[in-house]
């Protein structure tokens, strides 16, 4: 038995989707334990193209189990939308299990995600407009309207009531804008709570009995470190903790359960929103960069910005989640370039910074420091081993592990299942110790 943590080691879009997907064959459950549909995780199957939101990766193969953890927050009608749009393209799903202790994103957290935004003016995240920062606010201000809540008709018309009169005073005195009607909310979500009452369950329970049983399990983090409320370049940051610790609260079973953490990190870099980024290119090989890679939102459509490999954030990342392996992706998407970069400190006035900073002000003025390596022209996207790679391509890998100091494990060189290098299994990994 095996619980494995995959979490994205950069700022989101890691393909942490494919991945998970990749490994799935090999876990009983795969489990969501933070962030909502901000979540664009993109999964290639045979010729047809999956964009999944909140739904686990896991749910692509009809014989595995998939669970939505109590750190997730859930919006109804966007889970009700990819459930049935899988049924409309023949997808056969395999068992579901939400948690009844999720919090559930309500129409006046997209509205208030939106409000707010727009104040901010120059100031603003950049966030996704999906509610969720909003719904976090209300899970910590103990204001939050739970999945168990809306499955309890007596007292969930009176929560309701309660927080629309609360936030229409808020969005009407602060922003001046109109507020919602309690009435429409209501019988939106009353039709909500039977859709969903079928999944609900004591979601911690299965995972313990799941364990029990000796059953592998693969928890697929959404977003990435730096988008961490603690660790990540706050305030540009999600409102939840993509970090490998939270695999555990939010899905509630203990730490000492856990057994191995994958970090997946693109071969270059890329960001979605605001908030700074030491090697960005701005550039026509930014450009190429994301033109190669379809660097594109998978949420919301955004052109991704993209830069080098920063291995001070490897290393950063390998630090807040004990990364025990690497899975390097879109190798593949560097094929073609003369010469590689890799950052490996920052200089900030004058100052060599070979952590990286806690203060957003400081990396904003942070220079990369590169080291160059020579790139490779061939394509590498039919390569199933590590000596399949030109040797350049593997010497830029084996950088990257000296860097960061963790192995790599697995290597993606394209969209597809069989296009990933396995050089460490990670589950039998976990076996062998
Ligand atoms: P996630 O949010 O971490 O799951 O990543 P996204 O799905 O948002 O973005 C990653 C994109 O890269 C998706 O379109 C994937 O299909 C694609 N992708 C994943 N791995 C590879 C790879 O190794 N090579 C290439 N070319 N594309 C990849
Ligand atoms: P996956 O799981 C990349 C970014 C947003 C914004 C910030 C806050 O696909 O890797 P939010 O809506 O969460 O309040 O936005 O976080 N962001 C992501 N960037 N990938 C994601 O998810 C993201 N989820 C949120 O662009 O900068
Ligand atoms: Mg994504």
């Amino acid at each position: 038995m095996a619980l494995v943590v995959l979490v994205g080691a950069q700022w989101g879009d890691e393909g942490k989707g494919k991945i998970t997907d990749f490994l799935a064959e090999q876990a009983r459950i795969v489990v969501r334990f933070q962030g909502g549909n901000n979540a664009g995780h993109t999964v290639v199957v045979g010729q047809e193209e999956f964009r999944l939101h909140l739904l686990p990766s896991g749910i692509l193969h009809p014989d595995k189990e998939c669970l939505i953890g109590n750190g997730v927050v859930i919006d109804p009608a966007v889970l009700r939308e990819e459930i049935e749009a899988l049924a409309a393209r023949n997808v056969t799903i395999g068992r579901l299990y939400i948690s009844e202790r999720a919090h559930l994103i309500m129409p006046y957290h997209r509205y208030l995600d939106k409000l707010q935004e727009e104040r901010k003016g120059e100031a603003k995240i950049g966030t996704t407009c999906r509610g969720i920062g909003p719904c976090y606010a209300d899970k910590i201000s103990r204001e939050g309207i739970r999945v168990v809540d809306l499955l309890d008709r007596e007292h969930f018309a009176e929560k309701l009531r309660r927080n629309v009169d609360l936030k229409n005073e808020y969005i009407e005195k602060i922003f001046g804008a109109p507020g919602l009607d309690y009435e429409s909310i209501l019988a939106e979500f009353k039709s909500h709570a039977e859709f969903l009452r079928p999944y609900t369950a004591d979601a911690s329970m299965i995972l313990s009995q799941a364990v029990y049983q000796g059953k592998n399990v693969l928890f697929e983090g959404a977003q990435g470190t730096l988008l961490d409320i603690d660790h990540g370049t706050y305030p540009f940051v999600t409102s939840s903790n993509p970090t490998a610790s939270e695999a555990a609260a939010g899905s509630g079973i203990g730490p000492t359960a856990l057994d191995l953490v994958l970090g997946v990190s693109k071969a270059y870099t890329t960001r979605v929103g605001e908030g700074p980024f030491p090697t960005e290119l701005d550039g026509p090989a930014g450009e190429e960069i994301r033109s190669k890679g379809r660097e594109f939102g998978t949420t919301t459509g955004r052109p991704r910005r993209c830069g080098w490999f920063d291995a001070v954030i490897g290393r950063y990342a390998a630090r807040v989640n004990g990364l025990d392996y690497l899975a390097v992706t879109k190798l593949d998407v560097l094929s073609g370039l003369d010469t590689l970069k890799i950052c490996n400190a920052y200089r900030w006035r004058g100052e060599l910074l070979t952590e990286f900073p806690a203060n957003v002000e400081v990396l904003a003025e942070c220079e990369p420091v590169y080291e160059e390596l020579p790139g490779w022209s061939e394509d590498i996207t039919g390569a199933r081993r590590l000596k399949d790679l030109p040797k350049a391509a593997r010497r830029y890998l084996e950088r990257i592990t000296e860097l960061v100091e963790v192995p790599v494990a697995m290597v993606g060189v394209g969209v597809r299942r069989s296009q990933t290098i396995v050089i460490q299994d990670v589950f039998a990994d976990v076996f062998e110790e």
